[in-house]
């Protein structure tokens, strides 16, 4: 098989682009909304879903590279010629959908990077690769990143139904036309017949309408609004589930927003800094004054002054082999009718279970529940930083603030 396009068939380099992209865009599709259905999960599916993303997002890239490279195959080989060229809507159609895939294959990929990239706190999941994981000159903006993920979530219904109507095409020439359509791209290109000639007309509609439809798209994911809860690369807005046992009558409540903040002294100095992204799922009766708590957080997410790298790394918390710390815990109110409480459970961290009981304060006004807590650690008890066995660099004492606040229902 020749490695050039003829105006018969498509040659192999052609073939190979075409089916490898179509292979890796509709697994970025299957990844994108498997690591979605994690979300619902509550916790202890952040680390999976991290994992998943990541994938996804290196598929995706790989299909933006790949497309880039097919763009310019496409430019300097040509296409074969229409078989049918006297079908005038049938190859406007055809056409259209070829143009509208060729914007899906470099715009949903390069929204999701954008999205990726003007990510506060630094993406949720990386890009699986030893390049940059930003696009260089993209500001990090919640809200330009917010546009990105509108255009992004959407688009993918838009690129699937492209790829509906043009399998569905694919099938009819295969199935009732019974022609070579199907053949010059996958099968034998020697069975293939010469098309004939014919002057083509209207080749600006069709890349016209496909421009329309991602410009659509477009200009309505730059003005829409989309729930902060369901935004995921955003820090503490990250998509929190809630859940609300049935045994009792407690009210689930979903976190708003809030910090999740850290403090440690390094070489007599204090360095404070903050996790961007966590999830906690509380279910509260005010009733009694008691409930459920479970959150997790994504260590990878931390930034620690200068040393957030070195925080995450693999002498401290270890980001790669314990993505996720996580706490689940029973709340109880600790003084009649006042706003003491604490939350008594089990923490791990770097994949080191403890007992530990966080006290916090609850007050609530309205339907907006407030809480804020502060708990002191000690690094050794979790084996993070066991190689500084001394205070000098990295104290014992670890503080950990939270600040939480939320919604009912
Ligand atoms: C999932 C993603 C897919 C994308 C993005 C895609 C994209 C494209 C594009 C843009 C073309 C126009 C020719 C070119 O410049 O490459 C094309 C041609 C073609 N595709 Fe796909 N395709 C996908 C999946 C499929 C599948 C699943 C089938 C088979 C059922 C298929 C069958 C064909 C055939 C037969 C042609 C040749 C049409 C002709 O010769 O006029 N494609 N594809
Ligand atoms: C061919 C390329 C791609 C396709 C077809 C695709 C498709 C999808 C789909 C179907 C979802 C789930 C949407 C939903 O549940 O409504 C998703 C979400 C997501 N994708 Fe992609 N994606 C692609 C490339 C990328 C790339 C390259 C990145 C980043 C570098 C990325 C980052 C994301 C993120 C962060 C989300 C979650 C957005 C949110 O819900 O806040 N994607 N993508």
């Amino acid at each position: 098989m020749p490695a050039a396009n003829t105006s018969r068939a498509y040659g192999s380099v052609h073939r190979f682009l075409h089916w490898t992209i179509a292979v890796l865009i509709l697994s970025a599709i299957a990844l994108g909304l498997y690591a979605e259905s994690f979300r619902a999960g509550g916790a202890q599916t952040l680390a999976r879903m991290v994992e998943v993303f990541s994938i996804h997002k290196t598929v995706g890239i790989t299909v933006l590279f790949l497309a880039l490279a097919r763009i310019v195959w496409v430019l300097v080989q040509g296409h074969p010629r229409p078989l049918h060229p006297e079908r005038r809507l049938e190859n406007f159609v055809a056409s259209t959908v070829h143009w509208a895939l060729y914007g899906g294959m470099v715009l949903m990929p390069l929204a999701g990077w954008l999205l990726h990239s003007a990510a506060p706190g630094g993406g949720f999941a990386d890009i699986l690769w030893p390049f940059g994981q930003r696009l260089p000159g993209v500001p990090q903006d919640a809200e330009l990143s917010e546009r990105f993920t509108a255009f992004h979530v959407n688009g993918w219904w838009l690129l699937a139904g492209l790829i509906a109507l043009h399998i569905g095409g694919a099938l009819k020439h295969t199935i009732i036309d019974r022609d070579a359509t199907l053949a010059r791209m996958a099968g034998n290109a020697a069975l293939v017949p010469e098309p004939p000639r014919h002057p083509h007309r209207h080749r600006w509609l069709p890349p016209l309408v496909a421009l329309a439809l991602w410009g659509g798209l477009a200009t309505w994911a730059a003005t829409t609004e989309r729930a902060p809860e369901a935004i995921l690369e955003q820090a503490s807005q990250q998509a929190p589930a809630s859940v609300a046992p049935a045994e009792t009558a407690a009210s689930a409540w979903t976190v708003q927003s809030g910090t999740l903040g850290l403090s440690v002294t390094q070489a007599g100095v204090p360095v404070e800094g903050q996790f961007g992204t966590w999830t906690a799922t509380i279910a509260y009766d005010e009733a009694t004054g008691t409930g459920e708590v479970m959150a997790e957080v994504n260590i990878a997410s931390l930034t620690l002054g200068a040393v957030s790298g070195m925080a995450t790394g693999p002498d401290f918390l270890n980001a790669q082999a314990f993505p996720a710390a996580r706490f689940e815990g029973q709340i109880a109110r600790t003084t009649e009718g006042g706003t003491a409480h604490q939350a008594t459970g089990t923490l791990t961290i770097a994949g080191q279970a403890q007992p530990a009981t966080l006290p916090f304060d609850l007050t609530i006004e309205g339907d907006q529940p407030t809480a804020k807590g502060t708990l002191t650690l000690d690094r050794r008890d979790f084996g993070v930083g066991a190689t500084y066995a001394d205070e000098s660099t990295v104290a014992f004492p670890v503080v950990v603030t939270i600040d939480l606040m939320a919604t009912r229902g």
